[in-house]
């Protein structure tokens, strides 16, 4: 009895190593066979197969919160309109009382909010869903929408000769829509920087600025640098593109009337140097830009030597022109900025003074009155008429601060949510966004990943000397699933990516407390590929042209017949649905500097919205990677593409 057991579990025991033989072989013929490469070992099937997007952490439900976005008083000073863009509402506040009276439904995650003069209709730019939605104020209900550019941030009001006019900053789409407002519809779509963010009114409406989140990719060799397009609204035309050098995150604008000033804050970088300066204070400083529009622009600093106010992203005026007021989301601080004092400095200034100024962290203190502290990451801020209140949006603890402007006090907190703190996700996003886990509180990983997307900057990392090695910023969104991680796909998971890496390389001071990372991750993992397809497109058809490039990229041979080998096919390492396969690959694309010629196969949901591409940035946009940068047909093979097969195949690379 005993004796058959043994042979029966001997034999079973051979069988399984034979299967487990015979397994191994096919298993290793069929990688080697799929992917043309005969150098590969062992990778796991998942690489390749039973990848559903909808299984991936960030397809999945979460918890949504009530985090304020845009605010805006009413003219009579009675009434703050918050916009609450993770709950798809509107909350309308009694400013006496600081009571929520109303909250209403307003679909696709409204943004930034404008009255007209006389407080009759809000108008919501709705991110989400990519459009303009109209409130009546009086009956609080959505009373008209229209359809906008890409991802719609900020807007302004403007009064022209033409009538009234709306200038819509579409992020997505680095355009500007110019809206009359009755009837409600498009008049033109100009062309504005990169990630067109915030809007101002200047001289009730000649005029309308607008500052640039993201440097253009044109310069980027050199400097970085942000624009600030100035816009004629009654034309709905780009009337001067102003240049902020060496600047990025320009994410706020105000014009002060009775100086005839264009300010905008800023964050100074110095990403070509090497990211071990961050000790000296070198890698990236906060301040603001004053523009008087005739060209005349000095970047003046909102730091301190020892202590930085990171990610300045929102900036109001008050009425006569006396202070600005500048939101740092990175530090929890409003910073007061006394404009008597600084327009002093700026007159007394030389041209060389001016030039140096943002460099000087000595020279605060000559203009910035105080520093209020905020609950966590004030993000947007909105003055009453008459200038004696300022409400701070403090967006990741639900609330909104009153501030009195004449004590600089706190006067009370409208509460609008418990701040969400049982929710790792949300507890991430507060880890996220603070720079207290720098050096200096020098900057957070918002910095450089505003929206956890790219800022286009590249950066070394390395510390190797000016323009060695410098690695393109990688967007997190829709990162879940994709590891292993960083250009050269040594980072097997994102603790290892976010934790012990980030602390030696960037922070220059503690790691990331282990809960913290937990919730790091849990955030980052919830963020879902970028959108770059407007929202009334998804889910239709390609557009022919789109679909001729989508059967060029997974072409097998070429027009002519001749087969394109396994391993230069486009959809051999950008395997759908995540178009990667996870493995690094040889596609000819070292540079001098690098010691491997292998680098993580990336993704590309969302690519359209990560130029510079490459692992160095090299490629300022898609179409570059195969006229200036091609490789011999090593990154598929494109040698056989004429100019229009080429575009085809970017517009279908838009649509992923
Ligand atoms: C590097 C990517 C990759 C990896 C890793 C991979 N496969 Fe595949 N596999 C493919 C491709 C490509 C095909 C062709 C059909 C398709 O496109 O789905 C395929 C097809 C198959 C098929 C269908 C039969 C055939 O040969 O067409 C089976 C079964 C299969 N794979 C099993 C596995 C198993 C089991 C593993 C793990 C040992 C594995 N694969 C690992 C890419 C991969
Ligand atoms: C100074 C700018 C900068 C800051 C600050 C920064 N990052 Fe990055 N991040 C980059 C760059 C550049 C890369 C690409 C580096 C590489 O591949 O080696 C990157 C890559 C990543 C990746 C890998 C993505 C992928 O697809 O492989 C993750 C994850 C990441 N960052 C998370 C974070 C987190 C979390 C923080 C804050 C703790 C942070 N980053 C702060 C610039 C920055
Ligand atoms: C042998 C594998 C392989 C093939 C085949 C291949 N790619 Fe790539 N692709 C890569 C790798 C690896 C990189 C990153 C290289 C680097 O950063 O230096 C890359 C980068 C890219 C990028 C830039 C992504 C970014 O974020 O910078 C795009 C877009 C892209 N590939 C599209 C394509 C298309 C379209 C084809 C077919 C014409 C193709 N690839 C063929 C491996 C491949």
């Amino acid at each position: 009895m005993k004796r058959s057991l043994l042979i029966v579990t001997l034999l079973c025991l051979a069988a399984l190593a034979a299967l487990t033989w015979a397994g191994r072989d096919w298993s290793l013929f069929h990688i080697r066979d799929v992917t043309g490469r005969s150098d590969l070992g062992w990778v796991s099937c998942y690489n390749c197969h039973l990848v559903r997007l909808e299984k991936m952490p960030w397809a999945k439900p979460r918890p949504h919160h009530d985090a304020p976005a845009g605010l805006v008083v009413s003219p009579d000073g009675t009434r703050l309109y918050v916009a609450l863009d993770d709950r798809d509402e509107l909350a309308v506040v009694e400013t006496g009382s600081r009571k929520i009276t109303q909250r209403i439904k307003v679909s696709g995650n409204p943004t930034c909010l404008v009255l007209d003069p006389k407080g009759e209709r809000l108008f919501v730019t709705c991110r989400g869903e990519d459009r303009l939605a109209v409130v009546d104020t009086k009956a609080l209900k959505e009373v008209g929408s229209i359809e906008v550019g890409l991802l719609p941030a900020g807007l302004a009001y403007c009064e022209t000769t033409a009538g009234p006019r709306l200038v819509v900053a579409n992020s997505g789409s680095d355009d500007l829509s110019v809206l009359s407002v009755s009837p409600l519809a498009e008049m033109a779509r100009p062309v504005a920087g990169r990630e067109p963010y915030a809007v101002a009114t200047v001289r009730g409406g000649e005029l309308a600025v607008v500052s640039c989140r993201l440097a253009s990719v044109k310069n980027l060799e050199a400097v970085a640098a942000t624009e600030v397009t100035v816009v004629n609204p009654a034309l709905g035309r780009v009337v001067a593109r102003e240049t902020l050098d060496s600047a990025h995150l320009s994410e706020g604008v105000a014009f002060v009337p009775s100086r005839s000033w264009v300010l905008t804050p800023l964050v100074k970088v110095r990403n070509l140097v090497p990211i071990t300066q961050v000790a000296k204070g070198w890698v990236m400083s906060s301040g603001f830009a004053v523009s008087d529009l005739r060209g005349t622009l000095v970047q003046m600093p909102l730091d301190e030597a020892n202590d930085y106010f990171a990610d300045p992203s929102a900036i109001v005026s008050d009425p006569v022109g006396q202070r600005a007021y500048i939101a740092s989301g990175g530090s929890d601080t409003v910073s007061v900025v006394d404009l008597d004092r600084l327009s002093a400095w700026l007159r007394k200034a030389d041209a060389h003074d001016r030039r140096e100024a943002i460099y000087d962290l000595t020279l605060s203190p000559e203009y910035v009155l105080a520093r209020i502290p905020t609950a966590r990451n004030p993000r947007q801020l909105a003055l009453s008429p008459d200038g004696k209140t300022l409400f701070i949006a403090e967006h990741l603890a639900d609330s909104v601060l009153a501030v009195d402007t004449s004590t600089l006090q706190p006067l009370g907190r409208v509460p609008l949510g418990d701040g969400g703190l049982n929710d790792p996700i949300r507890r991430g996003e507060r880890v996220f966004t603070q720079a207290a886990h720098t050096f200096q509180r020098e900057f957070s990983c918002r910095s450089c990943h505003p929206d956890a997307h790219v800022d286009g900057l590249a950066y070394d990392f390395d510390g190797d000397g000016i323009g060695d090695n410098l690695l393109d910023n990688r967007s997190l969104q829709g990162v879940a699933g994709t590891g292993p991680f960083k250009w050269n796909g040594k980072n097997p998971s994102l603790q290892i990516q976010c934790g012990p890496r980030f602390a030696r390389v960037l922070m220059r001071t503690d790691p990331i407390p282990p809960k913290d990372l937990d919730d790091l991750v849990a955030f980052i993992e919830a963020q879902p590929p970028a959108r770059t397809v407007c929202k009334s497109r998804l889910g239709k058809a390609l557009t022919e042209t789109q679909e001729r490039g989508r059967q060029t990229f997974f072409a097998t041979q070429r027009p002519d017949g001749t087969p394109i080998p396994r391993e230069r096919q486009c959809h051999t390492c950008h395997r759908p649905p995540l178009f990667s396969n996870r493995l690094p690959s040889d596609i000819a694309s070292n540079g001098p500097y690098d010691s491997t010629n292998f680098f993580d196969t990336p993704h590309l949901l969302g690519v359209a919205s990560t130029a510079p591409y490459l692992h160095d940035g090299r490629a300022k946009t898609l179409e570059e990677l195969w006229t200036v940068y091609q490789t011999n047909d090593m990154h598929g093979v494109s040698s056989y593409m004429n100019k229009h097969q080429l575009n085809e195949l970017i517009e279908y690379l838009k649509t992923l």
